[in-house]
C-alpha cells in the first residue's frame, strides 16, 4: 500500500487563495471548531498517507475535512475512492468538499456522533472495518466527554490493527494520556512535520483491550 501511497501533489493548489478566504472569515466567526487560517501543507498531507502504509483495505474516515487537502493528499496518492468517506460540520466547507470531490462519501456531520452513521455506510459499501482514522480535528479544544465520543464512535467498527492518527500543533498528546488509558486507548507520537507553520506533530490512538 505504501508504495501505491507514495507520490507527488502538488503543494500550491490553484484555489488556495479562495480556501484561505473562506476560512479566515469562518476562523473569525467560530474560532474554536475552523482552529485556523489557512488549509494544511502538501507536507502535513503526506505525513498522513504514510500513516495509511498499514490499512490496506477497510474504510478510512477524515475527521474535520476543511477545505480538503487532507482528503487530496489521500486521493491523489492512491486510496481508492470508495473506501473514503470524509466528515466535516461545517456546511459552507461541506459542499466545498462535495464540489471538489464529488458528494459521494463528503458527510457534513458532527465527528461526535459517527458510530450508526459508519455502520450503515461498512455495510453498504461491503467493508469489515474502519481500516484507519485520520483527523485534523481542533480535538484539544473538544470538552474531554467529546473527545470519548469521537474516538469511540470511529473505534466501534475499527478492526484490532486500526489507528487514529490525530495532528496537534503543541508537543504533547492532544487527548491526554491518562483519560486515553482509562477509556481503553494508548497514544504514540508517529511523525514531525517540521516543514510547516506552526510545525506539526501526528499522534496514534489505538485501542488497548484488542
Ligand atoms: C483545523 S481545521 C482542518 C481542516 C483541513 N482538514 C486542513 O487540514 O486544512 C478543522 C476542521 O474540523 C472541523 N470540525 C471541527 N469540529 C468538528 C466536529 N465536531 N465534527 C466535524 N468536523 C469538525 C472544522 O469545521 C474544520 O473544518
Amino acid at each position: 500500500m505504501h508504495s501505491m501511497l507514495t507520490g507527488v501533489m502538488p503543494t500550491r493548489p490553484p484555489h488556495l487563495l479562495a480556501d484561505i478566504t473562506t476560512l479566515c472569515r469562518l476562523w473569525l466567526t467560530k474560532p474554536r471548531q475552523i482552529a485556523t487560517w489557512a488549509p494544511s501543507s502538501g507536507d502535513v498531507g503526506h505525513a498522513f498517507v504514510r500513516e495509511l502504509a498499514g490499512a490496506p483495505d477497510g474504510l478510512v474516515v477524515e475527521l474535520g475535512a476543511g477545505t480538503g487537502p487532507i482528503t487530496a493528499a489521500l486521493l491523489g496518492n492512491g486510496l481508492a475512492r470508495e473506501r473514503l468517506v470524509a466528515i466535516e460540520a461545517d456546511h459552507i466547507l461541506h459542499a466545498r468538499l462535495c464540489r471538489r470531490f464529488g458528494p459521494e462519501g463528503m458527510l457534513c456531520l458532527d465527528a461526535r456522533n459517527l458510530a450508526a452513521t459508519l455502520g450503515e455506510l461498512l455495510a453498504r459499501r461491503g467493508y469489515e472495518h474502519v481500516s484507519a482514522i485520520v483527523s485534523t480535528l481542533p480535538i484539544l479544544n473538544f470538552a474531554k466527554a467529546d473527545q470519548k465520543a469521537v474516538l469511540d464512535g470511529c473505534f466501534a467498527h475499527a478492526a484490532p490493527t486500526t489507528a487514529m492518527t490525530q495532528i496537534t500543533y503543541l508537543p504533547g498528546s492532544p487527548v491526554r494520556q491518562h483519560a486515553l488509558a482509562g477509556w481503553g486507548y494508548q497514544a504514540k507520537r508517529v511523525s514531525r512535520i517540521g516543514r510547516n507553520w506552526p510545525p506539526a506533530t501526528l499522534w496514534q490512538y489505538r485501542r488497548t483491550d484488542r
